[in-house]
């Protein structure tokens, strides 16, 4: 079978296309090497043995997008990574943002709409819960006013989609909510390769313990947490991407009991910013150079997964642990 993988060359769709070809699926890549690098071709096949099919393609460009379609009709399921996704350039940019994530996802629902069934995976994020109420966020908690453009496009990428399956019944679609993906797959030939100066806290680390950055900064002390510093997610990028194989063939067997679904994509347990910390100086066995510094702007102070949909209804459960993610990405920033 036949699935698009839009993105497929960043952090989650490199990964994804790795467990997709594996279980037996034939995948085209479409991204536009805005934010990714051709050379990761090379990982996915060094890992899997099959190369994807790769397409250079913009889909802001409608016409192009539309011609793709044409010349591939008989696409059993398409996954959408493509987007932008810095959080603080969203605030600098808010129209690059919704250009980049809301017009190709509007172009590409438009030329999947016209196939006799679709199926249809959207990257969502937890960021659509903004600080929730209570811990852990299940699916059903509402969803906050976004903190940035980049959010924004999240929750109107939902509404979207939510919109045209409830006018078209054969259009169905899973949005899953990401939490904080880290770590690298354990060949160590694919993992996250941020262009310039990490804005997430992983990247962050192992750059600084490898000397490319002088030190980590921690922002903020002095949250109402155990330790003073916020709470996240972290969940193993594999784990990820296993859940999308699984999301997809859910559509594929006609298992999904709804043609829109939400699942939130996390391990369950939330980890303090000195807890990873620590995690890393466990598997690494180093210690790594960090300073306390200010709160950073926007910074909810807690956010950890209800996974009861995901492991019940899904099938699905995240399989590492917090250390086994650190190691994971210690190697690739070793191999980097
Ligand atoms: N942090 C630091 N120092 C750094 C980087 C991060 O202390 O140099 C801290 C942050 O303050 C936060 C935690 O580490 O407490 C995690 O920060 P990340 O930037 O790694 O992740 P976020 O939770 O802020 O962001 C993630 C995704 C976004 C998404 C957001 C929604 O990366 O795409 O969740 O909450 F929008």
């Amino acid at each position: 079978m036949k699935v698009l993988v839009t993105g497929g060359l960043g952090f989650i769709g490199s990964h994804t296309v790795v467990e997709l070809q594996n279980s037996g699926f034939d995948v085209i890549i479409i991204d536009n090497l805005s934010n990714a690098s051709i050379d990761v071709m090379d990982g996915i096949v060094s890992i899997t043995g099959k190369t994807p099919i790769f397409e250079k393609l913009d889909l802001k460009d409608k016409a192009e997008v539309q011609q793709f379609f044409k010349s591939n009709e008989d696409i059993s399921g398409v996954i959408h990574f493509a987007a932008s996704k810095a959080v603080g350039e969203s605030v600098e940019n808010p129209l690059l943002y919704y250009e980049n994530n809301i017009n190709s996802l509007v172009y590409i629902i438009q030329e999947v709409k016209k196939l006799e069934r679709c199926n249809f995976i959207f990257s969502s994020s937890c960021t659509v819960y903004g600080q929730a109420d209570s811990m852990p966020i299940s699916e059903s908690a509402p969803i906050k006013p976004a903190e940035s453009p980049y959010g924004n496009t999240k929750q109107i990428g939902e509404t979207i989609i939510k919109d045209v399956c409830k006018i078209k019944e054969s259009f169905n679609a899973i949005a899953l909510r990401y939490f904080n993906p880290i770590g690298a797959h354990k060949s160590a030939n694919i993992g996250e390769l941020p262009i310039g100066v990490p804005q997430n806290l992983v990247p962050y680390i192992t750059q600084t313990a490898a000397g490319i950055r002088k030190e980590l900064s921690v922002f903020g002390d002095n949250y109402p947490t155990n330790d003073g510093t916020c709470i996240r997610d972290y969940i193993h990028v594999v784990d990820i991407a296993k859940a999308h194989v699984i999301a997809l063939q859910r559509l594929l067997d006609f298992k999904n009991d709804t043609n829109f679904e939400v699942f939130n994509l996390g391990t369950g347990t939330g980890s303090s910013v000195l807890e990873v910390i620590q995690s890393f100086e466990r598997v690494s066995n180093q210690k790594l150079n960090y300073k306390i510094v200010n709160r950073r702007e926007g910074d909810v102070i807690s956010a950890y997964a209800d996974t009861k949909k995901a492991n019940t209804v899904l099938g699905w459960k995240a399989e590492s642990s917090l250390d086994d993610a650190m190691l994971s990405a210690w190697k690739w920033q070793q191999k980097l």
